[in-house]
This record gives structure tokens, C-alpha cells and sequence, in this order.
């Protein structure tokens, strides 16, 4: 055992691993150099062993060296992006972690494990050249419209017309705008609206999906980069540049990365932007509109959404409530696209059945307004019918109400019954013996009722 752990046997080891290996004694002298650490820089191990590291890389100062920083701090470093002209005069990137080596508290030396990027950063910068190419809406080179208005948001719902006065104020200012709903509600439209209700409605919108682009590529496609970074880059604007003046809507913004996150919070604090590779910060105007489809406080709790950000994207919050909350819009939000699919493929439907509204009522539409749109469009381009009826529904929705109904009384009885208890619970928060007075029911049945229901506190 003893040989295989040998010494030599772990550095002839760590020979074969496709990272760079630093080690630094507490001088700063070099002490352990694999072989790809001499590929990365481009030099023979010989010439760098037994030296300092200063006069190995002159480039570098006792400040600005990972190494002799940790030595100094006894603090590792993690995951530090570097970029360097090598011996051979090659530019390499590398992301770094540099760790401390102690003994009972005494510092001996440093770590640093580099892994070379080059290539993919080179990729990258290529993708984003290719992308806004290709297509330029995406990778901002185009310009998009604001359709909708809030004519366009149809509803009477008493939240939803709440939300619309609030979005016609909201639209009057700059301030940032973070909207929640489940996927369907109508978070584009409402984005759309105020955009095309504010002062910037003649100047630029533009969308970015943080969810649709990897880390890299999204930092580039925001904030731009400048010529020269790497081969193939070429000088391009950002979206915080292109939306100058006008409004930026970050969708899905819990998929974006932490460390970026950060950057924004930073430009909505001074409104300066800096495009990679480039030294000077820019100064932009933009409105930033951002939507999640998880609750905001769930992604702050689950570590999606930083909580400093979220207390600037959220000076106002909306949340938009799911179709099922909101049933009496699903009759008008029938019928307006019935309209508008009877528009689009000629056809002349009049409504729907009793029934049909029905079920619509008892859906849980979990797609919710999208849901309800493509299903009339379906049925309406499939079918020549002036009312549709059940039988013109996809068979989920027929098989739905059957289930319903082949309840059993017991089953209902005990719905009911657990729906009360938790009702009762929630009034004497959560007291046991409180609960069991107000349902007049003796505590150990009160206790057996919450195990077999499951019924937490909400
Ligand atoms: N209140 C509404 N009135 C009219 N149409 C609506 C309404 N809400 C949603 N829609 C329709 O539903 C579709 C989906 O809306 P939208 O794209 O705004 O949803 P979203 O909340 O952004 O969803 P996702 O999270 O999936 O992106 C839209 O094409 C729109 O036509
Ligand atoms: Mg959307």
C-alpha cells in the first residue's frame, strides 16, 4: 500500500491530469509543476522548478498572484477567470482555484489548479457572432415590437383589473417591474403593455430568455463584447445597449446564473455597464422588466434568485393569478377566442355548450390562458360546428367529469371532512385542544384525523 501512495507515484499521477498543477512553497518558490501546467504556459518544467514565481511570470506582483495572495491570506480562492499571453506567446484562459496548504495551522505552501478554457471561450465568441448572424432578434441585433396593449389583456376578474391599474401607473415610471405567474397567464402581455403604455414606447424592446443561452453566451449577449478579446471576437453591442432608451424584458429570470446576477444588480444600481474584454464602463438607460414562473420567494429561498436582486427587480411585484383562480374570465376568455380563431381560419362558431362551460369550470388548466387558447383553436380548425360541444373536447377533458363523478359518498364525505379540520386547525392556529373544542371532538380522535389526512400547518 505504502508504495502505491508513494510520492513519486502520485506526481507521476498527477502528470496524466488535463489540468495545470501548481504547487508553491511558503517563499514563493516553485516547488511542483505537472505536465500540463507547462503546456498551459508554454514552458519545460526545468526552467520553472526550484524558482520563484515572480521571476517565472513578471507580469505578475505579490498582489495580483493567486498564489502568493493565498499564502499571504491562508483563504482559498475559487474558480478565478484568468487571462494571459504564455511564453509562446499564445492569449490563455484559464479558470484557477488556488487552495492553501497548512499543517496544524501553519501555512507550508499553495495550490493552483487550472483548467484551460481557451478553446471554449474561443467557441463561444464564435457562437455569439454565428447566433446574431443567424438570427438576429435573438442575439440582439434586430429590432423587436411591443404588440400587445392592454386592450389585448381581456378579463374582468377583479385581481386581474387590479393589476391592470397597477401596470398603467407602473408604465408611467422607470421603475423596475417584476412579474410572477405560472407559464400562460399573460406575463408577455403585460410586458408588452406597459412598454407600449411608458414614455420609451417609440424606443427600443428587447427580450433575452435567461433560461435559453449557457452562462457564457448570456453575459456576452447582455453586455456586449469588445474586439480583441479572442480570436474571432468581434466588437459587439450588448442588450443593455441596444434597449438604450427604451425597455429590457429578462424572462425567466431565475435561470439566470448567480455570478451574473450579480452584474445586473450592479448595473441597476449605477446604470454603467462594462462589455467583456473591455476596461471603461458605458453608461445606459434602460427599464428593466424581469418574470418568473416560480414564486419569486421560493427562487430567493432555493438559492435561484439572489435576495439583494430580488429587492431591486421587485420595486413592483405582480403576480398574476393562475386561470383556475380566476374562473369567472374563463366564459369571456371563451368567447373572445372563439372571435379571434373564428377570424383567423373563417369559420363561424357561435359558443359553447352548457356542459362544455362546465368543464371548463371544473379544469384545473395548469397550461392556464394558453391552455384555453390553443384548445379552441384546436377545436375549431378540426371541426365545422357552430357549437362546441363534449363530444368536440380531447378526451381528457371528457374523461375528467366521469371521474368526478364516480365519487363515492365516502370519498366526498371524507373531502369534505378534511377540508373542515384544516379550516379549523388554521382558526386556532394550529392548538390541538383549541381545534377539538371548536369541532366539538374528543383530542385523540382530533390527533388520529390530522395523521390519517396528513394535514400540516400552511
Ligand atoms: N388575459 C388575456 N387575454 C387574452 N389573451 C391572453 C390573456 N392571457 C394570456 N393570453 C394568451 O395566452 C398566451 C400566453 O400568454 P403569455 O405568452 O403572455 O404567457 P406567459 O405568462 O408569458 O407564459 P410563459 O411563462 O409560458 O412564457 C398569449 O399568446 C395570449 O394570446
Ligand atoms: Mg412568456
Amino acid at each position: 500500500m505504502e508504495d502505491l501512495f508513494s510520492k513519486e507515484n502520485i506526481l507521476n499521477i498527477l502528470d496524466y491530469i488535463e489540468e495545470g498543477i501548481h504547487i508553491i512553497d511558503n517563499n514563493g518558490k516553485i516547488m511542483y509543476y505537472n505536465q500540463f501546467a507547462q503546456r498551459i504556459d508554454g514552458i519545460e518544467r526545468d526552467k520553472v522548478v526550484g524558482r520563484h514565481l515572480l521571476e517565472v511570470y513578471p507580469s505578475l506582483t505579490h498582489e495580483t498572484s493567486t498564489l502568493l495572495t493565498v499564502i499571504r491570506t491562508g483563504k482559498p480562492i475559487f474558480n478565478k477567470e484568468q487571462t494571459f499571453i504564455n511564453y509562446k506567446g499564445e492569449r490563455i484562459t484559464t479558470i484557477n482555484s488556488t487552495i492553501p496548504i497548512k499543517d496544524k495551522g501553519k501555512i507550508l505552501g499553495a495550490v493552483e489548479i487550472s483548467k484551460d478554457i481557451t478553446q471554449v471561450r474561443e467557441m463561444s465568441e464564435k457562437i455569439v457572432d454565428l447566433q446574431s448572424k443567424l438570427y438576429p432578434n435573438k442575439a440582439g441585433e434586430g429590432k423587436e415590437t411591443a404588440k400587445y396593449t392592454f386592450l389585448d389583456i381581456i378579463g374582468q376578474n377583479k385581481e386581474m383589473l387590479r393589476l391592470k391599474k397597477i401596470a398603467l401607473q407602473a408604465a408611467k415610471t422607470d421603475a423596475p417591474v417584476l412579474i410572477y405567474g405560472e407559464t400562460g397567464t399573460g406575463k408577455e402581455l403585460f410586458v408588452h403593455s406597459i412598454h407600449n403604455a411608458s414614455p420609451r414606447k417609440d424606443k427600443p424592446f428587447i427580450t433575452q430568455n435567461c433560461a435559453a443561452l449557457p452562462a457564457n453566451l448570456l453575459e456576452s449577449i447582455l453586455f456586449g463584447t469588445v474586439k480583441g478579446g479572442f480570436t474571432g471576437a468581434e466588437d459587439k453591442h450588448g442588450l443593455f445597449q441596444l434597449a438604450n432608451g427604451g425597455t429590457l424584458f429578462l424572462d425567466e429570470i431565475n435561470s439566470m446564473p448567480l455570478e451574473l446576477q450579480s452584474k445586473l444588480l450592479r448595473v441597476l444600481q449605477d446604470g454603467n455597464i462594462r462589455p467583456i474584454g473591455e476596461t471603461k464602463s458605458i453608461h445606459v438607460d434602460v427599464r428593466i422588466i424581469t418574470a418568473t414562473n416560480i414564486p419569486p420567494e421560493k427562487a430567493v429561498k432555493d438559492g435561484l434568485l439572489r435576495k439583494d436582486l430580488y429587492y431591486r427587480l421587485n420595486v413592483i411585484g405582480f403576480k398574476i393569478p393562475p386561470l383556475r383562480e380566476r374562473k369567472d374570465d374563463i366564459p369571456i376568455l371563451t368567447q373572445h377566442f372563439i372571435d379571434k380563431m373564428n377570424k383567423k381560419l373563417n369559420k363561424s362558431v357561435t359558443g359553447v355548450s352548457e356542459e362544455v362551460m362546465e368543464i371548463f369550470m371544473a379544469h384545473p388548466w395548469e397550461g392556464n390562458v394558453r391552455e384555453l387558447e390553443n384548445l379552441i383553436e384546436a377545436v375549431i380548425s378540426i371541426f365545422d360546428i357552430e357549437t362546441i360541444d363534449k363530444k368536440h373536447l380531447p378526451s381528457k377533458f371528457r374523461k375528467k367529469t366521469q371521474s368526478n363523478r364516480k365519487y363515492s359518498l365516502r370519498e366526498i364525505i371524507e373531502e369534505k371532512e378534511k377540508n373542515i379540520i384544516q379550516k379549523a386547525l388554521e382558526e386556532a392556529e394550529y392548538n390541538i385542544s383549541h381545534t377539538a373544542e371548536l369541532l366539538k371532538i374528543p383530542r385523540q380522535t382530533l390527533q388520529y384525523k390530522i395523521s390519517k389526512y396528513n394535514l400540516k400547518r400552511q
